[in-house]
């Protein structure tokens, strides 16, 4: 019997490569054969990607996927130089305001964390999905997060764009259900990487409390839960939020 979990042959792009639960599911994709193509707005985090032989990254691509024209022309680029597109993991993101009450942001701030998180997902779905159904099959997963289903406090355009994510997915999953084309979203809760490293230690305690393990994740149990979304293996599940929360959020 075939290993589905196996990623020989394929071409996978992640999105948000440089650091964080980006970094750690390119380390398990090699693990497991992937032809990985790395994508990031930060080149520096993109030059230590490569100068890590032995992440063995393939290919690192600068992109910001704030700007639809650059997602156009980078996919075209990858399509036309690996002949396929097999997944595309994106765990790009940005945290926007945070402790701010809603009538102190400003439509520019807003919209600048919509333009990351939530246009930058849809911007990228609809430039993959084409290559997909030529193939017949393919395997997208969206980084959303726990903040999308259960709202944060003084966080409006990063709960917001988290939870447009998870309902982009569900209507997108149907549309190409028929083609071997599955989409999903993964929701963490705190996860120990980069993106953490400026949060105060009273807020990191008020988001322990709310998970029943009792500690924060690690970047690689988030990124095994992608791995197997983004996997042959995942080929019956789509328009699914998976949690990945030390059992905050069962649902
Ligand atoms: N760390 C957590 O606690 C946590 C919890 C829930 C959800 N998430 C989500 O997981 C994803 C990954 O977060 P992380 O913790 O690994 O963060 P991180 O900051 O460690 O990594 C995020 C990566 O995305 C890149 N990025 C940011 N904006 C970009 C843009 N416009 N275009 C391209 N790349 C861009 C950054 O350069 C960085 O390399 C994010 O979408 C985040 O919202 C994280």
């Amino acid at each position: 019997m075939s290993d589905k979990s196996s990623f020989h042959g394929q071409v996978v792009m992640v999105v948000g490569a440089g650091n964080g639960i980006g970094r750690a599911t390119i380390g398990l994709l090699k693990g497991r054969g992937a032809r990985v193509i790395a994508l990031d707005m930060n080149s520096e985090a993109l030059s230590a990607l490569q100068n890590e032989f032995s992440l063995g990254v393939d290919q690192v691509k600068v992109l910001d996927v704030s700007d639809e024209a650059a997602i156009v022309k980078t996919i075209a680029e990858i399509n036309n130089a690996e002949g396929r597109i097999d997944a595309l993991v994106n765990s790009a993101g940005m945290t926007g305001p945070t402790n701010r009450p809603i009538n102190t942001i400003s439509w520019v701030e807003f919209e600048k964390t919509l333009r990351v998180n939530l246009f930058g997902a849809i911007w990228l779905t609809q430039n993959v999905i084409p290559i997909m159904q030529k193939q017949k099959y393919g395997r997208i997963v969206h980084v959303s997060s726990i903040a999308g289903k259960e709202g944060n406090p003084g966080m409006a355009p990063y709960n917001t764009s988290k939870a447009g994510m998870i309902g982009f997915i569900k209507g997108v999953a149907k549309e190409v259900a028929p083609e071997g084309i599955t989409i999903n979203a993964v929701a963490p809760a705190v996860i120990r990487t980069p993106m953490n490293a400026d949060t105060s230690d009273e807020t990191l305690k008020y988001m322990i409390a709310r998970i029943p393990m009792g500690r924060v994740g690690e970047a690689e149990e988030v990124a095994e839960t992608i791995c197997f979304a983004a996997s042959k293996a995942c080929s019956f599940t789509t328009g699914f939020t998976f949690d990945t929360s030390g059992g905050r959020a069962t649902y």
